[in-house]
């Protein structure tokens, strides 16, 4: 089968001499050693001012909307994975869709003022794609309203806008190390703060716990284990071989897809991007069921990121959002990761652009 993606797995003896570090100490979790060591590497490789690594991806979203969301209206997107508006909900806030960029997918920033009402605390924004959101835009208008402004950054490993960790950008980014993103811990995520909130967000990850006995705050488990963090580190030094490799998969399907049949994602200006995904638009979900069924002959299973539109769902009660639900009824995720064989990247072009073209 050739997937959407497939997990990397740095040699297993290098796994192992990690977590023979946590077995030699006998200590598996609360921030050990071997979290410590990732953090600090990650806080370098990344150039961020503060990281705080948690046990997956969404924890982080709702530990921001808990602290900043306050029970209000979120203005969020509707073009993102369900963890998106399902922190929203489960947290008690409301989501507020704004419609998204037709080339960028990211939340259209000229519609973000009109949706804001008393009730907004926050916009919460997705940089779908590792592709990022117009964050001056953003600032300017949550300045404005003050507003506090989350980014889900689940997809940018290693993504920089104006030479500057996307992550840097917002109160609050947070990323997922999930086994299906670029740099993983099999589970795991990560949240990114100014100095200002680092403390407070601190706190919360690991049960308000202010010292052994003391508490500020109302907190959760959202802590990682030393086993996941070995597999971070791991993992962690062939960072630029995996995006490099990605970048060669990247540059195969945009040097042969028939562009004339086929959309694909614009990125935005000034970014140094992760090649974290290639989605490509078609013109009509008719189309892409075709293509799909014409891949699955090859054993070619891509997926369908991100269907449906978020504003659809039954809980998130979403008024309608012409862009999205289109753009989410056509668009299909191809296959990339390190080491897929140019074999199959020919079968899947030469499909692509066979079945678009009829
Ligand atoms: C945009 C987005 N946000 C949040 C998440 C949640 O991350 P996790 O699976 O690590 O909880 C994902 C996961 O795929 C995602 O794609």
């Amino acid at each position: 089968m050739i997937p959407v993606t497939k997990t990397f797995l740095p040699p297993q003896e290098e796994y192992n001499s990690y977590v023979k570090r946590a077995w030699d100490k006998v200590w598996l979790t609360n921030r050990g050693e071997l979290t410590i060591e990732l953090e600090e590497k990650l806080k370098n490789f990344l150039d961020v001012s503060n990281i705080i690594i948690t046990n997956n991806g969404t924890i982080p979203i709702q530990i921001a909307l808990k602290l900043f969301g306050k029970g209000g209206e979120i203005i969020t997107t509707p073009f993102s994975y369900v963890a998106t508006s399902a922190a929203i909900v489960w947290e008690n806030c409301t989501p507020v869709f704004v419609d998204i960029h037709p080339d960028y997918l990211t939340i259209d920033e000229t519609k973000i003022e009109a949706a804001i009402t008393p009730k907004t605390t926050a916009i919460l924004a997705t940089h779908v794609f590792g592709n990022p959101c117009d964050v001056a835009a953003i600032e300017k208008i949550a300045k404005k309203h003050n507003l506090k402004v989350i980014y889900d950054a689940a997809h940018c490993f290693g993504v920089t806008y104006n030479n500057e960790s996307i992550f840097n950008f917002g109160d609050v980014s947070t990323c997922s190390f999930h086994a299906t993103k670029l740099f993983h811990t099999g589970e795991g995520g990560a949240m990114f703060c100014n100095d200002a909130d680092y403390h407070q967000l601190y706190y919360s990850h690991n049960f308000g716990h202010n010292g052994p006995l003391a508490f500020h705050g109302l907190g959760i488990n959202a802590k990682i284990s030393e086993l996941q963090a070995a597999m971070g580190l791991a993992i962690f030094p062939y960072m630029n071989h995996i995006i490099d490799e990605r970048k060669k998969v990247v540059d195969f399907y945009n040097n042969k897809l028939n562009f004339n049949t086929v959309q694909a994602l614009k990125i935005r200006e000034n970014t140094e991007w992760n090649y974290s995904y290639y989605p490509v638009i078609l013109d009509s979900e008719e189309t892409l069921l075709k293509v799909l069924d014409a891949l699955a002959i090859e054993n070619i299973i891509p997926r369908r990121y991100f269907y449906p539109s978020l504003n659809t769902i039954e809980y998130t009660k979403g008024e309608k959002m012409p862009i999205s639900e289109s753009i989410a009824s056509r668009i299909l995720c191809l296959p990339l990761y390190v080491g897929i064989p140019e074999t199959d990247l020919e079968n899947i072009v030469q499909i692509i652009n066979t079945q678009t073209l009829q």
